[in-house]
Order: C-alpha cells, then structure tokens, then sequence
C-alpha cells in the first residue's frame, strides 16, 4: 500500500522481516492521527502475512519519533479528547500477535518512547534519547509512559524521568532495562533486522505463544502468570511444531517447522 506518513518494506535473507519506518522527517516523526492510523494499518498486515516472522518500526537518525503532534493536538479539548477516543488507535500495535522490535536511533520522546515501549524488545542506537517530557508542556503521558516505564525501571527512575521531563541517553537506558542493547548508529537496523531474522527462524506459532506467555508477566499476578504459562507450554504439546522441533533435536538436524 503507498502510504504518506510511514514507509514498509520486507527485509532479510528470507523476506520474512517487515519493517515500518517513521517517515515524517521535518517534524521529527511527530505521531499525527494520520500517522497513527497508517502506522495501525501496516501493523495488521504484517501480523497477518504468513510470510512474515517478526516486524520492526524505526524512524531515522535524527528521530525515532518526538511525540506525539503538539501542532495537532493543541486545540484539543477534554471532550473532543472523549469523544474522538483520542489516542484509540495505538491500541493495534498493542494487539499485534507477532514480536515488534523498535529500532531507536535519535528522540524518542513522550508517545515516541511510549510507542517504542509497546513494543516487545528496544534495540537503540548510540545516540538515542529517550524521555517523557509531557510535563514540560502541562500534561502528562498518555500512552502507557505512567505504567510501562515504571515496570521497565522500577518507580524511582520512573518518577525521575516523568517528572522533570529529563532525556537519559540510550546507554543509561540499557543499564535501567528500558533498552536491550545499543550500537553504533550505523549499525542498529542490521543488527534490528539480524535479531528479527532470528526470530523468524523458529515455529511462528509457537513465538506467539511466548510472546503471550512473557506478556502475562505484566499483566497479572505471579501465581496466575505461573499457571497460565503451564498452560500455554502443555499448549505447545498439541503442536506439529513442538513434535518436530524435538525430533529434529533427536535426529541431530535443523528443524523444518511449518506453524502448526
Ligand atoms: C509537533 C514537533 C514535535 C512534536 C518536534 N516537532 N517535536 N511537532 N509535535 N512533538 C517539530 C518542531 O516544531 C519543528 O518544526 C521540527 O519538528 C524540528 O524540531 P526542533 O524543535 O526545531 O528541533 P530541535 O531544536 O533539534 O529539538 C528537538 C526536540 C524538540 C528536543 C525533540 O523538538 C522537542 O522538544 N520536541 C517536543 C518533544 C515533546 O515534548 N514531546 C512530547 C509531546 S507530548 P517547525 O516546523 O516548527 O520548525 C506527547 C503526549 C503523549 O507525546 C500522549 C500519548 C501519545
């Protein structure tokens, strides 16, 4: 599809890597509506594309994304905010069944570092800058940035940066959690796109129940996440993928999973 705010491609040696690149460079990917709404839309076909194992979403050097449009949203209202469901479509990244790996290079900055917090692994460039800076501008964060960030850093460093608006640079962000690993600029996409591809490597099906299974462990209590990860690891039983997984294993050779 040709899209105006956002670019896909599919990558990797098996073209089993789609990538969404931000692409809104004079406002510093600033998250329009529009934005939001293309970014939604490439997301669900991804997910649903067989032939793709695992989605990245960047932006570019200068700029993962700034935040969400304060252009756009100025004029705002508590109401029109109500009544538009004002933020509703973040929710399809949210949804997404298939790993997405943020690929942070430059600001990622209030609904810029939240976005890259719905995904499920942050990869950062050298250079990147995360923060929420909503209260600079007499707001606060809106998309998870109050609720994700304190269980990637805990509540201290959260309040710290929700607070006073401050920028931490990608290296202090993976020494709190936030980030997984930083690279050279240069670097961060073939190493974003070589993680992809190893993920797209292994049973589609059964990356999906992972994803789920990790995802409980924010989502509920450690006695019903335990159990809902038994669940789901008796579920791989019932899978072709699990059987030959292990009778690859046995046999000594790679195994030819098929997503079922
Ligand atoms: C709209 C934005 C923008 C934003 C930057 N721009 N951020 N436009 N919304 N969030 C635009 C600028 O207006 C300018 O366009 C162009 O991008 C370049 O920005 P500069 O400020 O000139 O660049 P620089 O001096 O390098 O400063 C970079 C910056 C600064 C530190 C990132 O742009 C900045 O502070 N941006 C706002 C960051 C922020 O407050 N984000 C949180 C937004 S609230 P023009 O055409 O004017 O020159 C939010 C709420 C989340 O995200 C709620 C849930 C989603």
């Amino acid at each position: 599809p040709q899209y105006e705010n956002i670019k896909t491609d599919v990558v990797g040696s098996k073209k089993n890597v789609g990538i969404i690149q931000l692409n809104r460079p004079k406002a510093l990917n600033a998250l329009c509506d529009a934005l939001f709404k293309e970014l939604g839309k490439a997301v669900e076909d991804f997910d649903a594309d067989e032939k793709i194992g695992a989605i990245i979403i960047t932006g570019n050097e200068k700029a993962f994304a700034a935040g969400a449009d304060i252009k756009e949203m100025q004029d705002n209202t508590f109401s029109s905010n109500t009544r538009q469901g004002f933020l509703k479509d973040w929710e399809s990244v949210s949804n997404c069944g298939k790993p997405i790996i943020a690929a942070v290079n430059g600001f990622a900055l209030g609904g810029g570092c939240e976005l890259a917090m719905l995904c499920d692994i942050i990869y950062a460039g050298e250079k990147a800058k995360f923060g929420q800076p909503e209260i600079n501008i007499g707001t606060i964060p809106g998309a998870g940035g109050t609720q994700r960030l304190p269980r990637y850093v805990g509540k201290s460093k959260a309040m710290e940066i929700v607070l006073t608006g401050n920028f931490i640079d990608a290296n202090e962000a993976e020494r709190m959690g936030l980030v997984s690993r930083v690279f050279p600029v240069e670097k961060l996409l073939e190493e974003t796109i070589k993680l992809a591809e190893r993920i797209g490597t292994h049973s589609p099906l059964v990356v999906k129940m992972a994803k789920q299974a990790v995802n409980q462990a924010y989502e509920t209590t450690l006695k019903s996440g335990l159990q809902y990860e038994k669940s789901m690891f008796y579920g791989t039983f019932a899978t072709e993928d699990r059987k030959e997984g292990m009778t690859a294993f046995v046999e000594k050779r790679a195994p030819n999973f098929k997503n079922n």
